[in-house]
């Protein structure tokens, strides 16, 4: 799929012609990862966060969202209930919080990788390089840090620099393949001046960056951010402007499965808040092959409000996880047993006929 493809795909309307694309997507996902869908228990550790990313309610300046940082013993009764439901892998995700220090999350890791075989993801904002260093040394498998867009102008709108320290998250998430993590990226679908044309580079800086995990969902405005207030008015990208729609969001998934046949794909909280019935199933109908669900205590939910309205806020871990496994079932798909590695990282490794760990 060419560029102009993925162009053409982007603004197509009618949606039997999208039907054929997400077949397309669904073949493909079958063929390169199969049936199985990989449960991730993520756990929001810290909803503290010293960045003023202009999209996310957890941004610094906003002095309504209650703070919250769970403690070490919080934090691994989530990772026992995570185990208790049979998942193979904790995300560890917080805000960018220096309080959660490098020391504290290394003791973490190394503690949860001596417990048991879980694979552990981190997600915990941009971090020093010494930091990403120390907490793969202790074990940490993944990272998961979505570059939100491609287009460098747009970023700098909405993601602002700390200090003076310019942010490059494609960069560094080039440094955290060197340390040999499984690399997670992704963008939000919809923001405010992105255009078809910064999609489609996105889908190809995803190829380009040959990342093990893509994660795509929609812009959700969140009142007490400053880009909620432009979202009325940045209809002004001349036409361009990309919708922050429910299919908008499934056709960048289909066209990512596509062009990334081997990456893990999660059909994300964000889709499932803005179709609560099944966006669930036609994510995962549609190119995705994992999902995340919410192992937080139920209190602290609704605190990590990057998006208002979340759809984990109502539900404890054990009713979502059981009717989880039923609609992923109820489409003719299997729960992954196991921590659900990589499979480009497996493939690259069967190449240089490197021993598999
Ligand atoms: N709408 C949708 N997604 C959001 N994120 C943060 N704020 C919002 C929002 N308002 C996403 C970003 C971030 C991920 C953890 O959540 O893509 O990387």
């Amino acid at each position: 799929m060419n560029r102009q493809d993925i162009l053409t795909w982007l603004r197509e309307r009618d949606e039997r012609q999208l039907e054929q694309l997400y077949r397309q997507a669904d073949v493909v996902r079958a063929d390169h990862v199969g049936d199985d869908v990989h449960l991730r228990g993520l756990i929001e550790i810290s909803s503290h966060c010293l960045r003023s990313c202009a999209y996310c309610g957890l941004r610094r300046p906003n002095q309504h969202a209650q703070r919250y940082r769970m403690s070490r013993s919080e934090i691994l009764e989530s990772v026992e209930l995570a185990v208790g439901l049979g998942y193979g892998t904790v995300v560890l995700q917080s805000g960018q919080d220096h309080e959660l220090t490098g020391d504290f999350v290394v003791d973490l890791i190394r503690q949860l990788k001596s417990a048991s075989p879980l694979a552990v993801t981190l997600s915990l904002g941009e971090r020093s390089l010494e930091e990403l260093a120390a907490w793969r040394a202790a074990g940490a498998d993944r990272y998961l840090l979505r570059f939100e867009t491609s287009n460098r102008a747009l970023y700098e709108r909405i993601h602002p620099p700390l200090g003076n320290t310019r942010s490059d998250r494609i960069a560094l998430l080039g440094h955290l393949r060197k340390l040999g993590y499984e690399i997670g990226g992704g963008v939000m679908v919809g923001i405010p001046g992105q255009t078809y044309e910064d999609l489609a580079t996105d889908i190809e800086t995803f190829r380009e960056l040959d990342l093990d995990m893509i994660g795509i969902g929609p812009y959700l405005p969140h009142p007490m951010t400053p880009l909620a207030k432009e979202h009325d008015e940045t209809q002004s990208t001349g036409g361009q402007q990309v919708p922050n729609s429910e299919s908008m969001t499934y056709k960048v998934l289909a066209l990512t499965r596509i062009t990334c046949p081997l990456a893990n794909i999660p059909s994300t909280t964000a889709v499932a808040t803005l179709n609560r019935t099944d966006g669930l199933e036609l994510g995962l109908m549609r190119g995705a092959n994992v999902v995340m669900p919410n192992v937080t205590p139920m209190a602290y939910r609704r605190l990590y409000e990057i998006y208002p309205d979340k759809a984990c806020l109502h539900e404890p871990s054990e009713r979502f996880d059981q009717r989880l496994r039923e609609r992923i079932r109820g489409i003719g798909r299997t729960v992954g047993i196991g921590r659900g590695d990589s499979p480009r990282m497996l493939a690259a490794r069967r190449k240089t006929g490197a021993g598999v760990a």
